[in-house]
């Protein structure tokens, strides 16, 4: 796979996921203030990924800082942080990636503002490295529950382009693969931003995993006519109780799931679970410009000009319609999921 995001000569590149597939290139960020707008922007997005960006966002933006002393330094860093914070809502990977790099900040406060900047940097390659191993030790744990012959329905994109690299659902898929079993993935289009029309069917096309593109209103008819084995998806903030955001319609996917008595997992990093919220009902649900629904890509217009439209662009899952969370510390049920909190 492409890399998703990495450094290149002191700057942060990101593959521009608002040009695939159609256009493979890179979005060059010069400044913290571009990897806010990446972020923003749909450049990169995907809630590993947004975390991963943020902390290279934050080494890049304090390699400018000009003061001499902690508490000086500190205050501009704070700013960089608020400006990368202020970009979505919903993943919290973004904030847990931010307290992470403030953290490493206070801790070595007493070394030379140089010295901190070198960190920085250090501990935003780690957040990289570690995401992609995660990733990895999800998929081994995960791949477990796909056999071969199987069909895994995915909504939006939960695979490379979503983390810095493997995926989290796409990566359980990639590593059932790689064991050798012959599966087939349904991927949802995943309106209105298409991430499952243009991500993850190019995603797994690149990897030669076999993919149908469907659009978000035939789960029901192919899962009626016994044509999916199991659901797998990610997630953007899992809250204590076990309840999951993940992009609007993955609520509908698990419903039609428990309908039809199918299997319905997500695969997610300890990094995307908020144990500070007790449900779901805690989750901030980011709505989104209006246009993503009435234009294609802003384009083609297809609703009457000034028609009401909501978007938003998450949907929270209850614990109750969650099979199982696979995570790189192994497999838990929803209900058990606050067992990894720190210090339990
Ligand atoms: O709006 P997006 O494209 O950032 O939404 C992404 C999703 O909903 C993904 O499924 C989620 O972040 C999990 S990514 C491993």
């Amino acid at each position: 796979m492409v890399p998703t995001i990495e450094w290149k000569n002191g700057i942060v590149s990101m593959l521009d996921q608002t040009k695939l597939p159609i256009e493979v290139v890179y979005f060059d960020c010069k400044t913290y203030q571009d990897v806010a707008k990446g972020i923003k922007d749909l450049i990169i997005r995907g809630a590993p990924a947004i975390g991963v960006a943020a902390a290279m966002g934050i080494a890049l933006g304090v390699k400018d800082i000009k003061a001499n002393d902690f508490a000086g330094f500190y205050i501009e860093m704070e700013e960089i942080c608020n400006h990368l914070g202020s970009t979505r809502p919903t993943a919290v990977n973004l904030f847990w990636a931010i307290e992470r790099m403030k953290r490493v900040a206070i801790a070595n406060k007493e070394k030379p503002i140089s010295t901190i900047k070198d960190i920085l940097f250090e501990e935003s390659n780690r957040v990289l490295t570690e995401d992609i191993a995660a990733n990895m030790a999800m998929g081994k744990h995960g791949s477990q529950f796909i056999k071969t012959g199987d069909t895994i329905l995915t909504h939006c994109n939960a695979g490379a382009l979503a983390t810095a690299g493997y995926g989290t659902a796409l990566g359980v898929i990639r590593a059932a693969k790689e064991e050798g079993k012959e599966i087939k993935v349904f991927a949802d289009e995943t309106r209105p931003v298409l991430q499952g029309a243009r991500l993850t069917a190019w995603e797994l096309m690149e990897d030669g995993i076999h993919v149908t593109l469907i659009t978000d209103n035939m789960a029901g008819y192919f899962m009626k006519k016994g044509m999916i084995n199991l659901c797998i998806v990610g997630a953007d903030r899992i809250a204590r109780n076990g309840d999951a955001a993940n992009k609007i319609g993955t609520y509908s996917v698990a419903v039609l799931a428990r309908e039809h008595g199918i299997p319905f997992y997500v695969a997610a990093p300890v990094s995307t679970i908020d144990f500070n919220i007790p449900s779901g009902d805690h989750i901030p649900i980011e709505e989104r410009n209006p246009e993503e629904v009435s234009h294609v890509f802003g384009k083609v217009q297809i609703a009457p000009a000034n028609v009401n439209i909501a978007n938003p662009a998450f949907d929270v899952t209850p614990a109750g319609y969650i099979t199982a969370i696979i995570t790189e510390k192994g497999v838990f049920k929803p209900q058990d999921i606050y067992k990894l909190a720190p210090g339990h």
